[in-house]
């Protein structure tokens, strides 16, 4: 008998009460006059005197943790499904808001998808950069005046004053760190975070995003460079959209470009969001400078590479017809919660 009281024991703990058939179950099997328990208490007559003291107390035990359990469920039971009088059951329900992703990290997430499907890998680097690896690793050494396109946030070390630091003024550092930590080739998208000390307006933020891109391999050509960006932004923008190439100028690229797109909104017509000249202007690319190569240990002679960097807010603006960059770092869940 006390083996049998030690597995009812157990049976009670594990019991699921979590509606009131449950709890009537558990009432009728354990604790009504014809359940376990009573019987055990009758059949307790038929036990030999030396062992009914110490089965009378474990049963007696058994039965408190039976009703214990059985009254503390029943009351929570009680109290949860307690409806009051006064409510009204025709109002409607009340609604969750589980939230979403920002509309930032919605377009990042879908960029980097399309290149990693063709075989890009995904790369991040510090927002809070060395000098070094923001400029003059990327050719532009200090008073080199391409360092005025980029106004930068420049960072007091305290702890480390031999080297100078900046918020990043770009993506393109992590370039450099790619190439310095593996050899080619590579293949690399780097998504985040870059900042400019620039005057705020509907167009212009501190903060921003880019994503960077950079293919380095034996005969890399402009040709690359063009089909890929031109899938890409098929990819994104649907099958009919057009890229050009016009010539411009990066220290870390020779040549260099800057990337249009076909306006989506007019189909290349002209329209009030590209300024009626048909093309949305997109990010910058390039081959990479021999310079750079020789900065990070790589042979000009055998290697070459293409790089790109495209401005997330942008895509993400035309694309959703927002009209107002300070609208995306606001926080104004109305605004927020339509993407
Ligand atoms: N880093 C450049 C910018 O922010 C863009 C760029 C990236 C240009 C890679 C060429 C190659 O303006």
């Amino acid at each position: 008998m006390l083996k049998q009281l030690s597995e009812i024991e157990q049976e009670i703990n594990s019991f699921s009460i979590t509606v009131e058939d449950e709890l009537e179950s558990f009432r009728l099997k354990y604790l009504s006059r014809n359940g376990l328990l009573p019987k055990l208490f009758e059949e307790l007559k038929n036990v030999s005197k030396e062992e009914k003291p110490l089965v009378g107390k474990k049963l007696n035990e058994v039965k408190r943790l039976a009703e214990g359990i059985y009254n503390s469920r029943k009351a929570f039971l009680e109290e949860s499904l307690s409806v009051k009088e006064d409510a009204d059951y025709t109002l409607p329900g009340r609604t969750f808001s589980i939230g979403t992703s920002h509309i930032i990290t919605q377009t990042l997430r879908e960029m980097v998808k399309i290149f990693r499907e063709i075989g890009f890998k995904v790369t991040q680097g510090p927002e809070l950069e060395e000098e070094f690896y923001n400029f003059d690793a990327l050719n532009t050494p200090e008073y080199h005046p391409a360092r005025d396109m980029q106004d930068t946030f420049y960072v007091q070390n305290k702890y480390d004053k031999e080297k100078k630091y900046v918020l990043r003024t770009h993506t393109s550092p992590v370039q450099i760190r790619t190439m310095m930590a593996n050899k080619p080739p590579l293949r690399i998208v780097s998504p985040g975070k870059v900042f400019r000390n620039e005057t705020v307006t509907y167009k212009n933020y501190f903060m921003f995003h880019q994503i960077e891109g950079l293919y380095v391999d034996k005969h890399v050509s402009m040709r690359d460079l063009k089909s890929v960006l031109g899938y890409f932004f098929r990819k994104f923008y649907g099958a009919d959209t057009r890229t050009r190439f016009i010539p411009s100028f990066f220290p870390f690229t020779e040549p260099s470009g800057q990337v249009d797109v076909s306006c989506f909104i007019c189909g290349g017509k002209g329209c009030k969001t590209c300024k009626e000249t048909g093309w949305l202007e997109i990010g910058g690319c390039g081959m990479v400078d021999p310079y750079v190569f020789k900065a990070v240990g790589i042979d000009p002679e055998e290697y070459s590479g293409y790089a790109f960097g495209i401005g997330v807010e942008r895509i993400a603006m035309m694309k959703h017809g927002i009209t107002d960059i300070r609208m995306l770092y606001q926080n104004d869940v109305r605004f927020l919660e339509q993407f």
